[in-house]
């Protein structure tokens, strides 16, 4: 039997991520939106290029949650994205309610599913998620620091004119501006970019890091990223699926790991098919540490907000 893969929120983010599962043929889909006519138009034109992709799955629009039964995996993608000079953080409340209304549906509808959560901001969304649907944590997993990663990935592999397939990275902390790129754990097929490149052209591609998803919102001045968020949700869906066990950093619940309690931050966790499996824990500098707390205290000051 093919697998099931539910997107809730039609939109860029939503649309773009059923087009790479279809295009590849990963699962079949189904697109869930609250708009009429969008989700079962935008299905429609991907299932329309199925034969030119040699895909054979299904994909579905709709705006009922009865199409979405029993999925094995669900993402959210529904609420509203970021405007200029807006932070993710801006997005709270309405993108809460969205988030609430969502995943109680998806938490009745397919009570084993796992979820992937997108919505921003997006660490405090996945602890909504985990609180509304009362799944176990690791069935509820966000979507952060993978796109972080790449993003560093990228600028990385221009700064050296080196493929970004032989850079890998590790971020953690907060989806946001707080979150923390490990230069040390940052290399070039095992190199250390520590070794290569000046401390100041490692700090100035960490920035714009930082600031990765901002750069995008000003000059599409309405709306943010898609392609390559879409793209990072796929391949952990992939993982799940397929039972991959590849190592990303996500946002997963922490009991205790890496000193907090309580809460949805971004770590390396290891996805297979029962979700995050576990969390990888790596030794942190004093300096490391620091940040992290930062990003964790401003990620709880959300969820503190939303009375978590
Ligand atoms: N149920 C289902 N869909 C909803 C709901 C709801 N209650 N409320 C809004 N939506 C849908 C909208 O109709 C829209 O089609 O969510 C979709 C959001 O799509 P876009 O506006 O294109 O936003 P997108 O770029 O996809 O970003 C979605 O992901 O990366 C994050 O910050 C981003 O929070 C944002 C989310």
């Amino acid at each position: 039997m093919r697998k099931k893969v539910s997107i809730i929120g039609g939109g860029n983010v939503g649309a773009s991520t059923a087009q790479l599962i279809v295009q590849t043929a990963l699962a079949d889909v189904v697109l869930f939106d609250i708009a009429d006519g969008i989700p079962q138009g935008k299905a429609l034109d991907i299932a329309e290029a199925c034969p030119l992709w040699n895909s054979s799955v299904s994909v579905k629009g709709t705006n009922s949650y009865a199409d979405t039964k029993d999925s094995d995996i669900v993402v959210i993608t529904a609420g509203f994205p970021r405007k200029p000079n807006m932070s993710r953080d801006d997005l709270l409340h309405a993108n809460a309610d969205v988030v609430k209304t969502v995943s109680s549906a998806v938490a009745k509808t397919s009570p084993n599913a796992i979820l992937i959560v997108v919505t921003n901001p997006m660490d405090v969304m996945a602890q909504l998620t985990w609180k509304t649907t009362e799944f176990s944590c690791k069935r509820v997993i966000g979507m952060g620091g993978i796109l972080d990663a790449a993003r560093l990935r990228a600028f990385l592999s221009w700064e050296l004119n080196i493929s970004p397939e032989d850079i890998e990275t590790i971020v953690l902390g907060g989806h946001g501006d707080q979150m923390v790129p490990l230069p040390r754990f940052t290399t070039v097929k095992g190199i250390a970019i520590t070794e290569i490149l000046k401390k100041k052209t490692i700090d100035s591609l960490i920035n714009r890091t930082r600031s990765g998803g901002a750069e995008i919102v000003s000059l599409l001045k309405s709306g943010s990223a898609y392609y390559a968020p879409a793209a990072a949700v796929v391949q952990m869906v992939k993982s799940i699926l397929l039972d991959e066990k590849r190592m990303f950093p996500c946002a997963a619940y922490l009991n205790g790991e890496y000193g907090m309690k309580d809460v949805y931050l971004g770590v390396p966790v290891i996805l297979g098919r029962e979700g995050v499996e576990r969390v990888v824990e790596v030794k942190l500098t004093k300096e490391e540490k620091a940040q992290f707390k930062k990003s964790c205290a401003s990620v709880r000051k959300l969820i503190k907000k939303l009375l978590l």
